[in-house]
């Protein structure tokens, strides 16, 4: 029995374009909106740890009403997944203790990935540890990890084509096709090299997948003035003020090439969201402040 209204949210994008703030905004956002949500760092170390001043470890911590913390490695998940799955501690821990295995693990990724999204997708599938959340928000690998994350239960169901780990490694790849259960968002900036990723990606992921991406273009630049009232602008201050017409020529630079970054953006993804730069706030500000500006229902959740 599968349980039909949890859905998993993954959030990928180039190094550094904010998929971990954007995907604390969508998990704040849907909690405040009254969903329980958990919130999943990909990493061995937690950013929100720092950033929230809270523990976050491998198991869920209360950030805010509804919405709770984690951080999951792939070799924590392997443990836990080989225990619900062995059912024996000691059987599991000599699996793991053992150096040939370590060597094993280690040297086979596609193990660690598949438990990752075997746990991700497991309120879904309803096996394992209770995972009760209406959302689960993965701040997931950037873009060249995250294929290589969604391609590791189609390479072992294929190399295991009989048993229960090949019926489950199926179950989680179809789950991951699934629009139903599963929303990629590649996060990007209204910039030349994280745009080119971004539609690489977003075109990988339909055809190796059949999975359709969401963008969501992050610090875009809100400028009060369009370029009409810039050009007005500098006319005036020309001969006048040197420094306040050089700020008007960069905001003009500024404004044309996101206009040109947003026309790219418009043939990846026709539907794509925007947030914008935000100047003043920082931290848990920061994310309350661009989940107040995130609709969910534009991103389809
Ligand atoms: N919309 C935004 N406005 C202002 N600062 C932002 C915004 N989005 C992200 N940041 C900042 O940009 C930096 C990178 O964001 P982060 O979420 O850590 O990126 P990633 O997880 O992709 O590496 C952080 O310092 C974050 O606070
Ligand atoms: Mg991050």
């Amino acid at each position: 029995m599968t349980n039909s209204n949890q859905r998993v949210v993954f959030v990928t994008g180039k190094g550094g374009v904010g998929k971990s703030t954007v995907a604390a905004a969508l998990a704040y956002r849907a909690a405040q909106d009254g969903r329980r949500v958990i919130l999943v760092e990909l990493a061995e170390q937690s950013y929100l740890r720092h950033l929230l001043n809270i523990e976050v470890g491998f198991r869920p911590t209360e950030w805010r009403e509804r919405l709770h913390v984690a951080c999951w490695d792939g070799a924590t998940c392997l443990r836990e997944y080989l225990k619900h799955y062995v059912r024996i501690d000691a059987v599991v821990d000599l699996f793991f203790n053992n150096m040939v295995m370590k060597t094993f693990i280690q040297a086979a990724p596609a193990l660690k990935e598949i438990s990752i999204l075997g746990k991700a997708t497991s309120g879904i599938r309803r096996v394992g540890p209770t995972f009760e959340y209406d959302l689960v928000v993965i701040d997931a690998f950037a873009t060249g990890h995250f294929r290589a994350l969604l391609r590791a239960p189609k390479g072992l169901a294929e190399a295991v084509q009989f048993g229960p780990m090949g019926d489950q490694t199926r179950q989680i790849d179809q789950l991951l096709r699934d629009p139903r259960h599963t929303s990629t968002f590649i996060v990007t900036l209204p910039e030349d090299l994280p745009i080119s990723e971004c539609g690489d990606l977003r075109r990988d992921l339909a055809s190796e997948f059949g999975i359709q991406a969401r963008v969501i273009c992050n610090k875009l630049w809100d400028i009060p003035l369009d370029p009409t009232a810039l050009l007005r602008l500098s006319r005036h201050l020309a001969g006048r003020d040197s420094s306040g017409l050089e700020l008007v020529n960069y905001l003009d630079v500024v404004e044309e090439r996101q206009r040109q970054a947003l026309q790219t953006l418009q043939a990846i993804d026709p539907k794509f969201v925007t947030l914008t730069q935000r100047f003043a706030e920082v931290g848990e500000n920061l994310i309350a402040s661009l989940a107040e500006r995130v609709r969910l229902s534009d991103l389809g959740l």
